[in-house]
């Protein structure tokens, strides 16, 4: 099963991406927290990548396409995977179908989480991540067991860089202008389903559930 999840920054996408990679035993793919292992491990392509997040821009078509690229061509992709903020261009969404294509391959689901600008900022301010594993918090709506430390792996949680209030107004505003595009892209290949993402992360991953079967 390959999937793509859609959906504006702070929409869930990495939270529900998580549950289903582990329901259904497929990779979880952010290009987010492939650039953020980057930054913190201090790579050229980290450097690269920061000095357009921190601004709450895109990372450059060419370099996120390779990166992918690379990733799904690993072993581990074999038999599926599902990609959190990728494609996120109609530049990106296109070199992804071609490259599937090539296999007489295709994307099954693009599962857009919807989620109006105005729960968003909230969000984003009470979110703490794991750098180590991925996983996502929330202080309030989804604490983690120990304060300030990840119920999977153990390791501190940290505030991203790029969560402060004008950064999120800023990735919201290319959001829209840039990956919301990507709804009607997949809606004209019949292979979009939008979920309500306002409810509690267990009922839009029910309901994400019962759309995979
Ligand atoms: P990326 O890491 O992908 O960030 P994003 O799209 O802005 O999305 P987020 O990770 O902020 O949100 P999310 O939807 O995963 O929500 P989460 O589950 O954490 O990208 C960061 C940057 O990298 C980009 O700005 C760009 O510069 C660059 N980049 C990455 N990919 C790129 C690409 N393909 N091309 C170019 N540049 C790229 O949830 C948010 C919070 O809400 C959490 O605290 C969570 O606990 C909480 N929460 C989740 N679900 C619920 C719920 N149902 N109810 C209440 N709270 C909830
Ligand atoms: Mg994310």
């Amino acid at each position: 099963m390959k999937l793509v999840m859609l959906g504006a920054p702070g929409a869930g996408k990495g939270t529900q991406a998580n549950m289903i990679a582990e329901k259904y035993g497929i990779p979880h793919i952010s290009t987010g927290d492939i650039f953020r292992a980057n930054i913190k491990e201090g790579t050229d392509l980290g450097k690269e990548a920061k000095s357009y997040m921190d601004k709450g821009e895109l990372v450059p078509d060419e370099l996120t396409v390779r990166l992918l690229l690379d990733r799904v061509s690993k072993d581990d992709c074999k038999d599926g995977y599902v990609l959190d903020g990728f494609p996120r261009t109609i530049p990106q969404a296109e070199v992804l179908e071609k490259e599937l294509e090539k296999n007489g391959d295709r994307i099954d689901k693009a599962v857009n989480v919807d989620v109006p600008d105005e729960n968003i900022v909230n969000r984003m301010s009470g979110r703490r991540a794991c750098l180590k594993c991925g996983a996502t918090y929330h202080i309030v709506h989804i604490p983690p067991r120990k304060e300030g430390i990840c119920d999977n792996c153990g390791s501190e949680l940290v505030q991203r860089d790029d969560d402060k209030e004008e950064t999120v107004k800023n990735r919201l505003k290319v959001y829209h202008e840039q990956t919301a595009p990507l709804i009607e892209f997949y809606s004209s290949r019949n292979v979009l389903e939008t979920v309500d993402g306002t409810k509690p992360s267990e009922d839009v991953f029910a309901n994400i559930c019962s759309i995979l079967g």
